[in-house]
């Protein structure tokens, strides 16, 4: 029987409730769920490449303790092109979250880009919880910066390596 792959590529500096909860519902729709961390999004992420593996790992082992029968969710880093990265997994698709319209314009042209780039790659779009509809990574970070209270937007385990992040660049 066909495996399907789902992949699910972002920065993730730092992961937020909201790429959680997609981790959660798009790991329900697919065989193996791989996130894909991008190293180097060309944004220059405040938080290492180890760091935000160790982060997510963490998290996910969460979540399968959490669903107990399904650990069907890996943690992977990639550099380069998503297509190269998907061709490379086997995965029959892209899992991207969108929040608000906003987000439609830069997913439509990157969904399709990646569509000329591999044809048979298809993106997965999940609407985000209402809940979790503005929590974006950058905005976790500014709050952070000017010594605000993140506790709601991410786990309390990102909120320490963020205080420990931010001590030592003072
Ligand atoms: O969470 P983000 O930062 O919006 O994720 C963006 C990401 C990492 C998915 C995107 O920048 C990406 O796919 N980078 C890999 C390089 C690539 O393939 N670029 C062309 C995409 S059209």
């Amino acid at each position: 029987m066909t495996k399907h792959i789902g992949l699910y590529p972002g920065t993730f500096d730092p992961l937020t409730f909201g790429h959680i909860d997609m981790i959660e519902r798009a790991s329900q729709i697919c065989d193996l769920l791989i996130i894909g961390v991008a190293e180097n999004s060309g944004k220059s992420p405040l938080f290492s490449l180890s760091q935000r593996l160790n982060i997510i790992q963490e998290q996910v082992s969460y979540v399968h303790q959490k669903e107990k029968c399904t650990s069907n969710i890996k943690v992977e880093s990639f550099t380069g092109l998503l297509t190269d990265f998907a061709r490379l997994k086997g995965a029959s698709f892209v899992i991207r979250g969108l929040r608000a319209v906003s987000d439609f314009e830069y997913e439509f042209q990157m969904a399709s880009a990646n569509k000329r780039l591999k044809p048979d790659l298809d993106t997965v779009f999940l609407t985000a919880s209402e809940s979790q509809h503005f929590v974006a990574s950058s905005l976790v970070k500014e709050i952070a910066r000017f010594g605000g209270d993140i506790s709601s937007f991410v786990p309390v385990e990102v909120s320490k390596y963020m205080a420990d992040l931010l001590s030592e660049k003072k």
